[in-house]
């Protein structure tokens, strides 16, 4: 009888026994005995009336309830129409502290919190009193520990919604409040971050009270934000979304507010249009960005019922504010205090450091206090996102920070002569370039203490990070795919391919596997690789899934070898298959060759030609290098292209490359372009044109049709290209944030000046116009434009752009229509479509088999 009531919990059914709950407790709120009144109330009425004292949908005004009303149901009380989200009196379990909070059903997680500073003891109560407010009152009754503030407002009703917001709406519906607007530490998807508001970090998982990190929209820009004391106004800046790499330019427009949805973390102006946005590539359409209690700016979706992560503002544990505590220095994960700083907890380096005296200016003569040097290759988060107070020699620097009683401590670059002043600093980063701090001392404590037999100098490191931090460094391998760029940096080019007598252990299901694959290249014993490469001893640098290390083969013959390992290597074992799978059967010219690879247990290692000139993006971008000639550059765009044509056409089945960049285009002593890093790669079938795939690649390269979750082909690739040679031209980067805002997104600038006809502006500033030929330069600019049509159908394949580079064929104009437009069309389409995975309908079998090739367990 009573399950059967439970589940018809509905307001009607409440009313009758809430009223008579609410008319009993108004009438004893002065009583002394109030407390136990309500125990007995509990007794006697509450267990046979909780099947119908929660809510569906909403709650009418003239509502009361406390924490302790809600015991049988978790303090749930109010419940989504679908069941989604509920509004709910939480606590940790182990305190009698409460928090209304909106939860996450399925997950019980909280997204919403009212009071996150002042928690509820177990009989405050909600009250929606019948002028139209919501708001939690203190059990004597006079104390309001949060309000709605919507007295007056005509407000009716308080609606849960399936979306997690809580909203309070008048009689005609429309919405007077909702929890969306205020919200806590996490921004579900639909939600919408105006100017002004922000997100405020936890102190701990398991205390709701605000913490040190915000994450809030100022100046255009979304900035991850660390308060270094509560009293201070002075945040430091330690992510900024405008300069994040991640982050893909959609066309021109001023963003206005941050619309975080299913597509992505979106930076929208005043009349709709997607400016700039962070996306990621899947099919849910629940999501969160959360602000978790290490400053750490997570977004997950909901899928499969748990909160899967996509993307993470900072990948490398040691860029978190707090890593190694306050002033502590933060080096590959590991805390230790620099001298002359102190640790706060000697038998844990991890919180942090302080200065062995902190002067106080005011009455101290500055002759007494003294400016040390730290260390040489220290540098600091918040140096990157605020212009330095002075642009001068050392000694000037140390002078400002002399004369300024709120400086304590100061980095100076002596490269670019830049000055940053700080009274407080989070974790330092240990960077190795020639960047020095200084901490300001008191000359007289100092030499006192310097006496001291103990407690000076620095301290050994840390036996290693706390365990919160865990979650961060294995998050931050993530950040090593960025790091396969170097790894090929070294690679140098040997011409002849090498034999080792070949094994016939297949045993394990990958070897199965790797038995139904054909034409195999040469399979090499663990024993092999080992003294091949001396035992790993010389690592070349450390990519996607492992490292790659310098190796010669008996014969002489230099490889690079890589080797799958640690956390990575599950994930990365799919790619080590379709590398093998799909490279090893093919060769050319104008694609990296694999000499080999060792599957043995649960060592998975490829083996691969050396290449001298290492990746594109070290000779276009790399610091203090000679900019690249521009016959280099064309012959490096006419080989890339020609190695993606052969991918397309000229296979067996046709092969999508999926991850074309910079990194991946590896140079030999000619400056021949070959392909590399086919991870990512897919197989199609001749008959297909297109597959979808979750598989990522790289933003900024990536073709709008990823972004969108639509089919993708071949096509695809040459969207990547077109942006890699429109950076190939210019030797820039396409979004280069400090450039003039008309140049700041290369694409839309190339465009004007090819409609203009100035097409020597697009060439590299730096060869000053030397021997570029024009007739090239103008055959490059028109190809790259047409590649990177939003329109998949107008784009050339891969053939016609080798013969339009050769000059074979003639290359039209490009459509003179914005593309940039275009594409902020398309996404907001996107974004208004939930149903989006009918596109993928029309693939064959055949071709999601091919997809799976590399996919498979
Ligand atoms: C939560 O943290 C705040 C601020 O650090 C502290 O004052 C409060 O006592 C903590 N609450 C609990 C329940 O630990
Ligand atoms: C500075 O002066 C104030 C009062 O004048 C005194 O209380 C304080 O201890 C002094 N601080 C130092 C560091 O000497
Ligand atoms: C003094 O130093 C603080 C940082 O400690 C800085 O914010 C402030 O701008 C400096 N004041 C002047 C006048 O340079
Ligand atoms: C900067 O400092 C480094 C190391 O301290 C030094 O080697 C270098 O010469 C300095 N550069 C300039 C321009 O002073």
């Amino acid at each position: 009888m009573e399950a059967s009531l439970s589940v018809q919990s509905t307001a009607k059914g409440q009313g009758n026994y809430g009223h008579f709950l609410r008319y009993i407790s108004t009438t004893t709120t002065h009583s002394k005995s109030r407390h136990s009144i309500k125990l007995l109330l509990v007794i006697l009425f509450l267990a046979p009336l909780r099947s119908v004292s929660t809510y569906s949908g909403y709650i009418d005004v003239g509502f009361a309830g406390s924490a302790m009303s809600y015991v049988d149901t978790d303090g749930d009380f109010l419940y989504s129409p679908g069941n989604l989200f509920s509004l709910s009196f939480y606590s940790f379990s182990a305190q009698a502290l409460f928090y209304l909070c909106v939860m996450h059903m399925a997950s019980k997680e909280v997204v919403w919190t009212a009071n996150q500073d002042s928690p509820l003891s177990h009989s405050d109560q909600l009250v929606f009193s019948m002028d139209g407010n919501a708001a939690l009152v203190g059990s004597n009754g006079t104390v309001t520990l949060w309000s709605s503030n919507t007295t007056g407002l005509g407000v009716k009703r308080m609606v849960m919604l399936d979306s997690g917001n809580l909203i309070l709406v008048n009689g005609a519906n429309e919405t007077m409040w909702q929890s969306f607007d205020y919200p806590t530490d996490t921004l579900l998807s639909g939600q919408v971050l105006q100017k002004g508001m922000h997100l405020t970090s936890r102190v701990s998982n398991s205390n709701m009270s605000s913490g040190s990190f915000s994450l809030s929209l100022a100046q255009g820009d979304l900035k991850l934000l660390y308060a270094t004391s509560s009293s201070s106004a002075l945040s430091q800046t330690y992510w900024s979304m405008l300069q994040d790499v991640r982050l893909v330019s959609h066309g021109r427009g001023t963003p206005s507010y941050v619309r975080f949805d299913s597509t992505g973390l979106n930076f929208v102006s005043d009349n709709g249009a997607v400016v700039s946005s962070i996306s990621w590539i899947s099919t849910a359409t629940l999501c969160k960005a959360s602000l978790h209690p290490d400053g750490n700016l997570v977004i997950y979706v909901f899928s499969s019922n748990v909160w899967a992560a996509q993307f993470t503002a900072l990948q490398n544990g040691c860029s978190l504010p707090l890593s190694c505590g306050p002033s502590g220095v933060c080096k590959s994960g590991q805390c230790s205090c620099p001298s002359p700083l102190q640790a706060l907890n000697e038998n844990n380096v991890a919180e942090g450091c302080r200065s062995l005296a902190a002067p106080s200016c005011t009455n101290v003569s500055s002759r007494s206090l003294l400016l040390q040097e730290i260390g040489d290759g220290l540098d600091y988060f918040a140096n990157n996102y605020a212009p330095p107070a002075s642009m001068s020699d050392l000694d000037g620097c140390k002078k400002l920070c002399m004369e300024n009683c709120s400086c304590y401590y100061f980095f100076f670059y002596n490269d670019s002569d830049s000055c940053f002043l700080y009274s407080q600093l989070g974790t330092i980063q240990s960077t190795g370039w020639g960047r020095m701090l200084f901490v300001k001392t008191n000359r007289a404590l100092e030499s006192s203490n310097l006496t001291a037999p103990a407690g000076v100098g620095g301290q050994p490191p840390s036996r290693g990070l706390p365990s919160f931090l865990l979650p961060v460094i294995l998050g931050s391998i993530s950040f090593i795919v960025l790091a396969l760029a170097c790894a090929f940096m070294y690679w140098f080019f040997k011409m002849h391919r090498v034999h080792f007598p070949q094994e016939d252990d297949y045993a394990e299901g990958d070897d199965v596997f790797l038995d139904t694959i054909s034409g195999l290249p040469t399979r090499f014993t663990l024993k092999e690789l080992q003294s091949a490469t001396k035992n790993f001893s010389k690592k070349l640098g450390e990519g996607g899934f492992g490292s790659v290390y310098e190796g010669v083969l008996p014969d002489k013959t230099k490889v690079a070898v890589k080797r799958l390992e640690g956390a990575g290597a599950g994930q990365g074992k799919k790619e080590f298959r379709a590398e093998v799978a799909i490279i090893g059967r093919v060769h050319h010219m104008h694609l990296v060759q694999l000499y080999g690879y060792c599957a043995e247990g649960s060592h998975r290692l490829l083996v691969y030609e050396f290449l001298a000139n290492g990746s594109l993006d070290k000779c276009l971008f790399g610091e203090g290098k000679k900019p690249l000639e521009w016959n280099v550059r064309y012959q490096i765009a006419l080989s890339t292209a020609r190695g993606l044509a052969y991918l397309h056409d000229d296979c067996r089945e046709k092969i999508i490359h999926c991850d074309i960049k910079p990194e991946n285009i590896l140079l030999d002593e000619a400056y021949n372009a070959k392909l590399s890093d086919f991870g990512l790669a897919k197989l199609v079938n001749k008959e297909q044109s297109q597959v979808f795939t979750t598989m990522r690649g790289t933003r900024g390269y990536l073709a709008p049709e990823w972004i969108m979750n639509l089919a993708i082909s071949e096509k695809s690739d040459v969207y990547s290209f077109g942006m890699v040679l429109l950076e190939t031209i210019s030797g820039r980067k396409n979004l280069e944030l400090t450039a003039v805002s008309e140049k700041r997104y290369f694409p839309s600038y190339a465009y004007e000046q090819v409609e203009r006809g100035a097409f020597m502006n697009l060439a590299d500033e730096r060869l000053n116009g030397e021997a570029v030929c024009i007739e090239e330069l103008i055959r490059a600019a028109k190809v790259a434009l047409w590649c990177i049509q939003e329109e998949i159908s107008i784009r050339p394949s891969m053939a016609k752009v080798v013969q339009m580079l050769e000059g074979s064929l003639k290359i039209p104009d490009p459509p003179s229509s914005s593309f940039a437009g275009n594409v902020q069309t398309n996404m907001k389409e996107v974004m208004n479509t939930s149903e989006r995975s009918s596109s993928f309908s029309n693939i064959s079998k055949s071709a999601q088999i091919a997809v799976q090739l590399s996919e498979a367990r």
